[in-house]
């Protein structure tokens, strides 16, 4: 049965003005929001690292207190790569004339005066959580990392799965999870779009928006009708996106739900890069450790199978949705809740700096 919601309007094409630009699969403009960086393990105290991020090149440091730090990589003074240098305290200390710049970025030393010149670095609001450290492409950051509504507000355990990269935006590979037409097209879920996948969609937070399955098992085969036993109602699939570039789904039947977090974010290159993070709520004593510990397993195994199937359309699409149909009702709903989004160029949030590479990048704008 087809739902009654009027025939959906596209999101119109804007200028190729960075200020208009269509947020949707833009790789100009950036959703403001946390981004994965890099996994805690991969920065030891005391360590720098360069960073690609999102087309800017920073600096990613875990200071002599263990926490982390982001800035931006070139040094104000000539301009050397901050990575080549060393973390000495709260801040780093360029290779090329020791200059040191403190936490906030500022230059707090020059060896060879004792004033020191007033030049800064950008810095960047820096969160660890699931074993992942991200990155708020903003000044301040006004909300909390990527969670699971389901399990709000309680103690987690995480398990880092693999590291992938899509050739093209973040924001179309998430449009695969909520892309009701292709559970029976490319997945065996459902024999017809009538006893597939159908969502409920709400908003969790002005910024993550929820696709929630409403209808039960199809039960057009022995394995679906087995399957259909484990829920009461209906099959569990929930998509929730969090600026459109992390997405958690839940899964699973009504005694048990996996979670799976698909962290991405856009490159300069014009693709994705991902991070699946698996996610579950915290068990008490011996027995909840070994017990998350498979369930963990089980989950990566779950969203194995859900990154894999469409993993080569991801490779050729050009993303050209000229002729949208009532099924693609959860894409364009998507691509709205977007368009609401804050977004600016990256790095760009006092205006300082507009000419980055990302936004001269040939796929700077794609739809
Ligand atoms: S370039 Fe960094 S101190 Fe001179
Ligand atoms: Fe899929």
């Amino acid at each position: 049965m087809l739902d009654q919601t009027p025939e959906p309007t596209i999101v119109p094409a804007a200028a190729d003005e960075s200020s208009q630009l269509s947020q949707f699969a833009s790789f100009a403009r950036v959703t403001e929001g946390w981004y994965w960086a890099l996994r805690s393990r991969d920065l030891k105290r005391g360590q720098i690292r360069p960073l690609s991020f999102l087309g800017r090149e920073i600096v990613v440091f875990r200071d002599a207190d263990g926490v982390v730090r982001a800035m931006d990589a070139y040094c104000p003074h000539m301009g050397a790569h901050l990575a080549e240098g060393r973390v000495d305290g709260q801040g780093v200390r360029c290779f090329f004339h020791h200059w040191k710049l403190g936490a906030t970025g500022e230059v707090t030393d020059i060896p060879c005066q004792t004033k020191p010149a007033k030049a800064s670095n950008k810095v960047w609001p820096v969160a660890e959580q699931y074993g992942v450290i991200w990155i708020w492409t903003g000044k301040e950051a006004s909300r909390p990392v990527p969670y699971i509504p389901e399990i709000e507000g309680r103690k987690v355990d995480a398990r880092l799965g693999n590291q992938f990269e899509k050739g093209c935006h973040p924001n179309i590979v998430m449009v695969n999870a909520i892309d009701e037409q292709h559970f029976h097209s490319v997945h065996p879920l459902a024999s017809s779009l009538a006893d597939g996948l159908h969502f409920q969609i709400t908003s969790h937070s002005k910024n993550s928006q929820v696709f929630d399955n409403d209808r039960p098992v199809p039960r057009n085969n022995l394995f679906n009708r087995l399957l259909g036993k484990l829920y009461a109602g209906a099959l569990t699939y929930r998509m929730v996106y969090w600026n459109g570039s992390t997405g958690s789904v839940t899964v699973g039947p009504d005694f048990l739900h996996f979670h799976i977090i698909f962290a991405l974010r856009p490159t300069a290159r014009g693709t994705t890069e991902g991070q699946t993070i698996l996610v579950t709520e915290q068990r008490k004593g011996l027995l909840g450790k070994f017990l998350n510990a498979v369930i963990l397993r089980v989950t990566e195994v779950v969203g194995n199978y859900f990154a894999k199937g469409d993993t080569q359309v991801f490779q050729t699409i050009r993303w050209n949705f000229q002729t949208p149909i009532r099924a693609d009702r959860p894409i364009i709903e998507f691509m709205r809740h977007l368009e609401e989004q804050k977004s600016v160029p990256w790095g760009a949030w006092d205006g300082s700096d507009r000419d980055m590479a990302i936004s001269k990048h040939p796929h700077g704008r794609l739809s």
